[in-house]
């Protein structure tokens, strides 16, 4: 079962990729990843252990790649950027260890979520030790702007994260809640992680405006793409299980839609599996019946579509250059992703 993104001009057109973006700041991002392991380090043996299971698993790696390319788009020539690209993905990970607490998952990269390796508790502290070795890293950087972007980000993801608690299991939830959540949960990061760029590279106000809003949007596709993929996506390529916002009683777009389109009979569906948790044999089948036969994927991937524009068009006014065009890249590579 696979998510089928139709492409107007997918014949003309090899898929999108983050080959040429990774291309250009190959050499960054090993400086980068050498960083996010030293300082995963600790002498508390637990903490490299839990961390360095995350982070060996992989990942896309992609927040860190946006803040290298959006510095080097911007010609900055020192070392700033590649902590603060460390920073970013520490966010990242640690958030990703509390959120597989909070949403009770299972699978992570492909593999067993650390929560199930080493509990809940380990899960926390040592999320909670990443956030502080980011700040560290981010304080050495010495940009008071970087740090307050990236600061206020780790604030807003927070708060995301909790209006999403308050407004689970609730079937009246709005499209624009739902949006709300998704835009301080997911966009604030990638927003944050774009902005740094030209901030270290000494961009002036309009050049921060821009990829700041490349970021936000680049983010909501991003997080629409990732919700449509929960109901529509195969688990091998998502590394994480399909069907995790359905048994956690997350109101995602595809179930929005799908409630407010459905009979009166289907909306009692959705009530009892998600207000109530009452979830049965096949009601997962059921539910991606119902989010199929009523659009629903489509019109999230519609949705994502249109941030995506949003994003590419923000970096239009820049001159063209490999940097600038592997970033707009990303925005497809994030709309037709299968993981
Ligand atoms: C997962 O992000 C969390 C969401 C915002 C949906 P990614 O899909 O970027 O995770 P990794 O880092 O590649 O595993
Ligand atoms: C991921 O959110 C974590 C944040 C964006 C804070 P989700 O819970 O929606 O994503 P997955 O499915 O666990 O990756
Ligand atoms: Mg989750
Ligand atoms: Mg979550």
């Amino acid at each position: 079962m696979g998510l089928v993104i139709p492409l107007e001009d997918s014949k003309r057109r090899a898929s999108a990729s983050l080959e040429p973006l990774l291309d250009l700041v190959a050499a960054d991002m090993q400086r980068v990843n050498e960083l996010i392991l030293s300082k995963a380090g600790s002498n508390v043996s637990m903490i490299p252990e839990v961390a360095n299971h995350l982070i060996s698993s992989g990942g896309k790696r992609l927040r860190p790649m946006l803040t290298l390319a959006a510095a080097r788009m911007f010609n900055y020539r020192g070392e700033g950027h590649i902590k603060l690209a460390a920073s970013v993905e520490f966010l990242h990970t640690a958030t990703l260890l509390h959120d597989d607490v909070v949403d009770e998952s299972e699978m992570r990269r492909g593999k067993l979520a650390a929560r199930m390796l080493w509990g809940n508790q380990a899960s926390v502290l040592v999320g909670d030790y990443l956030l502080g070795q980011a700040f560290r890293m981010m304080v050495e950087v010495g940009s008071i702007e970087a740090l307050d972007v990236l600061s206020t980000a780790a604030a807003v993801i927070a708060e995301g994260e909790v209006m999403q608690l308050s407004v689970a299991k609730n079937m009246s939830t709005t499209e624009d809640e739902y949006l709300a959540v998704i835009r301080a949960k997911t966009a604030a990061l990638f927003s944050a992680a774009s902005e740094v760029g030209p901030i270290i590279a000494g961009g002036d106000r309009a050049m921060r405006a821009a990829f700041r809003s490349y970021g936000t949007n680049l983010g909501l596709a991003f997080q629409l793409i990732d919700d449509a993929l929960d109901y529509g996506g195969s688990q091998a390529d998502l590394g994480k299980k399909v069907g995790d916002d359905f048994r956690e009683g997350k109101i995602t777009l595809p179930v929005v839609l799908a409630y407010r389109r459905g009979s009166d009979q289907e909306r009692d569906f959705w009530r009892r599996v998600l207000e109530k948790a009452e979830i049965g044999d096949g009601d997962l089948e059921k539910a991606i019946g119902l989010i199929r036969s009523h659009r629903a994927i489509e019109d999230t991937v519609e949705r994502a579509r249109h941030y995506g524009s949003v994003a590419r068009d923000a970096l239009a006014p820049f001159p063209d250059s490999p940097h600038r065009n592997a970033l707009i890249e990303v925005v497809d590579f994030c709309i037709e992703r299968a993981h």
